[in-house]
């Protein structure tokens, strides 16, 4: 039996196969197609959307990668109004948004209109998913924000290794400490969303594995991953990009996985390769988010350069998208968007 049948018909594999599939490009045309096979078993050729509104670029963490840390003193800083915030679920619900994913760097003066904003969105769209996207915060005020209103958090684990944690971020972030603001979300009861980048300075296959493990236990109802990209004005800025190749090779074995994974085809992607998009979907991913913010938010947040501006604000948005995904035989999904059971 191949490597690919083995991994779909066990949804596992030992760490040697694992290192074997990851190591060699011959194993991911076989990859893709049992991707596309159970994608479409799931959730047939429906992509769901999710609308994301990029809310404050204040950041008082310092990663290495981020082009927002708050030691980039270049960042023209803004953080968005309930108001603004509030206009952009309006426009993203009468263009067919049901999700709203609010994200941001962390920043504690935010957090102060946070509880607020969300219990706002939440009394004027019943039937929307409010999805944050903030970072590490306490038990207690994920907890809050659970009451409020939210249903999802993304909050990647960005690598299970602790040794490459270390050397992606500065000593005061620990990879405990992330992961268990996974565990209390999950404890919570959000729909949890974890992810890493792919080709992160210093990473290996075997914290990939890693990367594969953690997930098999966390079991997060979403996965975001995507390619590093360097940003001018942090200290990788002389790093090489990671791989689209990769990128949508990982994406495969997500799927075959976790069947019944919500997997975006991420911004990174779509930056890295115009193609981006439409290739992640047809390597298992089954959710895009175009961005819902204001023009001055897009254009100031920057995580890597040449950032790719996936939405507009014209009504044309979704039907254009619908359009570019009917190419590949796939449509947009106007729905929450929820995780499917597993069969
Ligand atoms: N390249 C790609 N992805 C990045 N992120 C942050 N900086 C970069 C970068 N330079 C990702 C991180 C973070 C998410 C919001 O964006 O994984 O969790």
């Amino acid at each position: 039996m191949s490597l690919v049948k083995k991994l779909y018909e066990n949804r596992n594999l030992n760490d040697e196969e694992f290192l074997e599939l990851l190591s060699d490009e011959k194993y991911d045309t076989e990859l893709r197609e049992y991707a596309q096979k159970i994608t479409q078993k799931y959730y047939g050729n429906k992509i769901y959307i999710r609308g994301l509104i990029e809310v404050s670029n204040y950041c008082k963490n310092n990663c290495y990668y981020c082009g927002i840390r708050c030691q980039n003193k270049n960042v023209k800083r803004y953080r968005l109004t309930k108001e603004e915030i509030l206009d952009a679920c309006s426009n993203g619900y009468k263009l067919g948004f049901r999700t709203f994913v609010l994200q941001g760097g962390e920043d504690p003066i935010f957090d102060t209109i946070l509880v607020d904003t969300v219990k706002e969105i939440r009394n004027t769209y019943k039937d929307c998913a409010i999805t944050l996207s903030l970072g590490e915060k306490s038990y207690e005020f994920y907890k809050e924000l659970y009451e409020a209103g939210a249903n999802r958090y993304l909050l990647r684990h960005e690598t299970a290794d602790s040794t490459h944690y270390n050397q992606i971020h500065p000593e005061n972030m620990l990879l405990e400490t992330r992961q268990q603001a996974l565990w209390d979300l999950k404890d919570i009861g959000y729909q949890v969303g974890s992810g890493f980048m792919v080709g992160s300075p210093y990473q290996t296959n075997e914290n990939l594995l890693k990367d594969i493990r953690f997930l098999q236990k966390l079991q997060p109802a979403m996965v975001g991953i995507g390619p590093f990209l360097t940003h001018h004005d942090t200290p990788f800025k002389d790093m090489e990009n990671g791989s689209y190749k990769m990128t949508l090779k990982l994406l495969s074995i997500l799927r075959i996985l976790f069947p019944n994974l919500l997997i975006p085809a991420t911004t990174a992607l779509n930056t890295i390769n115009k193609e981006g998009r439409l290739q992640g979907i047809l390597s298992g991913a089954n959710v895009v988010m175009p961005n819902l913010s204001p023009e001055n938010a897009k254009s100031n947040y920057n995580l890597y350069d040449n950032k790719l501006i996936t939405g507009n604000e014209s009504a044309k948005l979704v039907e254009e998208l619908n359009n570019e995904l009917k190419t590949i035989g796939y449509e947009v999904e106007v729905a929450r968007g929820d995780v499917k059971k597993l069969f």
